[in-house]
């Protein structure tokens, strides 16, 4: 009974579905558009397109980078042909020496080695997002060479400069030489005196990573005020077509936007003080020869000279090689400059 009741129910209902579908008259007229939503929220922006890009890869740009790069020694390479195949010269004197030595490989021999190039100090980006900056093969701190285990750190892109501009040398391989080959002959060093083993003794051509820091010499440390601007602050800066940025050659400029805002004349203030270190290193030069330390003269330039000199001289002679090869006459670091060049004169009786 039930069964059939439910039966029925489903068949009176499926003629009513039937029914209605097949008697739907036609569509009426679309109704009018409704109001439009409220807008959505903005998207958070994007990052800025080529503009950033061409900041620095701009045609002109980089056209005025290779113009004063051609100014710069390191674009000349000088001494690569003398020095950069050799494996004890190559990380600091040719191109491919340096890559080796970035990626891990010191004291390689370079067949054909070759100057500075772009490439040499620039890598790869490793990210094109915030920040773009210069992209550089090492802003490391620096272990320097001349002990092994002092640090120095100029906080960024100077630190690429310092791996190469710095002491292959300190006094303390020097004075722990017993003895020198002198006239071909072994000759003992003795107590209270140290040896001079070479004619190209000292810390090397390009200590001036340990002088702005204030060390390498005979001589209580101080790390001055220009240690603040690394490198670059001073060689690299503002750039006119001549000096600053990628010539390497340091614009003036740099100095008094940075600090010396009160000098009128800062070409000749700067000439003055490197006179007064230039005087003081002749003087030293000369009583370094009648020591026997030196060899040479004003005119044609002074030389290492193979020897055994007292502690004292030996202390003169070292102060005096670091002041001079760091080049700059007593810029990069006045007050210890003065210091060492104050002890080369007491221990030679000047
Ligand atoms: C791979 C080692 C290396 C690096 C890195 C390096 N230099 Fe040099 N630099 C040298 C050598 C070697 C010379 C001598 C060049 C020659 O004539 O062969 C030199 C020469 C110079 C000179 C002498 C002037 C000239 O034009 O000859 C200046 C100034 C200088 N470098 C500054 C810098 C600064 C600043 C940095 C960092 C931005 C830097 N260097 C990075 C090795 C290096
Ligand atoms: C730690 C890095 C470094 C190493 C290693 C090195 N040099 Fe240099 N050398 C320099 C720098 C930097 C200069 C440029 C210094 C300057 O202009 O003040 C330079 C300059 C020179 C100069 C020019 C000298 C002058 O009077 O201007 C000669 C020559 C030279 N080096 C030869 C050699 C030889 C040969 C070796 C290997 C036995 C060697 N160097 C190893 C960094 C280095
Ligand atoms: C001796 C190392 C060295 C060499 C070689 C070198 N650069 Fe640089 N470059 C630097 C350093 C260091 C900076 C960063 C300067 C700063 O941060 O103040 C830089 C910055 C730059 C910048 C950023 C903008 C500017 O002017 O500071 C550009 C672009 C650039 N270099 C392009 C080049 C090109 C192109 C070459 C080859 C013609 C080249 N560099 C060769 C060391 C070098
Ligand atoms: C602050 C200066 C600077 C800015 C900004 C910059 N670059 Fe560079 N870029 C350089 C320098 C310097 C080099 C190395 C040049 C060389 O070795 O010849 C370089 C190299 C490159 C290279 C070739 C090497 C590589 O990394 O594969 C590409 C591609 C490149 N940049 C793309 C870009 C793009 C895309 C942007 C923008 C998103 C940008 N750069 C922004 C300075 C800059
Ligand atoms: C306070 C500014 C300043 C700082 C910081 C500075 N320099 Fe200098 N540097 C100079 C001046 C100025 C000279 C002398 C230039 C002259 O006499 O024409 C000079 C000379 C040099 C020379 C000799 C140039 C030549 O033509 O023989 C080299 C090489 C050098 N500096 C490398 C460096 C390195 C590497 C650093 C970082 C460790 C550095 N400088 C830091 C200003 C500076």
């Amino acid at each position: 009974m039930s069964k059939r009741i439910n039966l029925f129910a489903v068949l009176v209902l499926a003629l009513m579905v039937m029914f209605t579908v097949s008697c739907e008259g036609p569509a009426g007229e679309a109704g009018i558009n409704g109001t439009d939503g409220a807008d959505g929220a903005d998207g958070a922006d994007g990052a800025d397109g080529n503009v950033s890009c061409l900041t620095c890869h701009s045609t002109d740009g980089m056209d005025a980078i290779d113009g004063l790069f051609a100014l710069s020694g390191h674009s000349a390479g000088n001494y690569v042909g003398y020095a950069g195949s050799r494996g004890s010269c190559s990380r600091c004197h040719s191109s491919e020496g340096f890559m080796d030595f970035i990626a891990g490989y010191d004291g390689e021999d370079i067949p054909y080695p070759s100057a500075w190039s772009c490439g040499t100090c620039h890598g790869s980006h490793s990210s094109l997002e915030e920040g773009i900056s210069a992209p550089l093969q090492t802003t490391a701190a620096v272990t320097i060479i001349e002990d092994e285990t002092t640090v120095i750190d100029f906080d960024g892109p100077s630190n690429l400069c310092a791996n190469c501009h710095q002491s292959r040398r300190g006094y303390a391989y020097y004075a722990a030489l017993d003895s020198v080959k002198i006239d071909d002959v072994m000759t003992a060093v003795g107590a209270g005196n140290v040896g001079i083993n070479s004619s190209h003794a000292g810390p090397h051509h390009g200590p001036q990573a340990n002088t702005l820091s204030g060390l390498g010499g005979y001589g209580t440390s101080s790390t001055g005020s220009h240690l603040s601007a690394g490198c670059v602050g001073c060689h690299m800066g503002d750039a006119t077509t001549t000096e600053g940025g990628h010539s390497f050659i340091p614009n003036l400029d740099n100095c008094t936007a940075a600090c010396h805002s009160s000098v009128t004349d800062i070409a000749t203030f700067m000439a003055e003080k490197q006179a007064a270190v230039s005087t003081r290193l002749d003087a030293i030069a000369a009583a370094l020869v009648t020591a026997g330390a030196l060899s040479g003269d004003a005119t044609d330039g002074y030389h290492p000279h193979v020897s055994i000199v007292t502690e004292a001289q030996f202390k003169a002679f070292w102060n005096y090689m670091v002041v001079y090869e760091d080049h700059s006459h007593g810029v990069h670091n006045p007050g210890y400059f003065n210091t060492l060049l104050t002890t080369a004169e007491a221990n030679l009786g000047l």
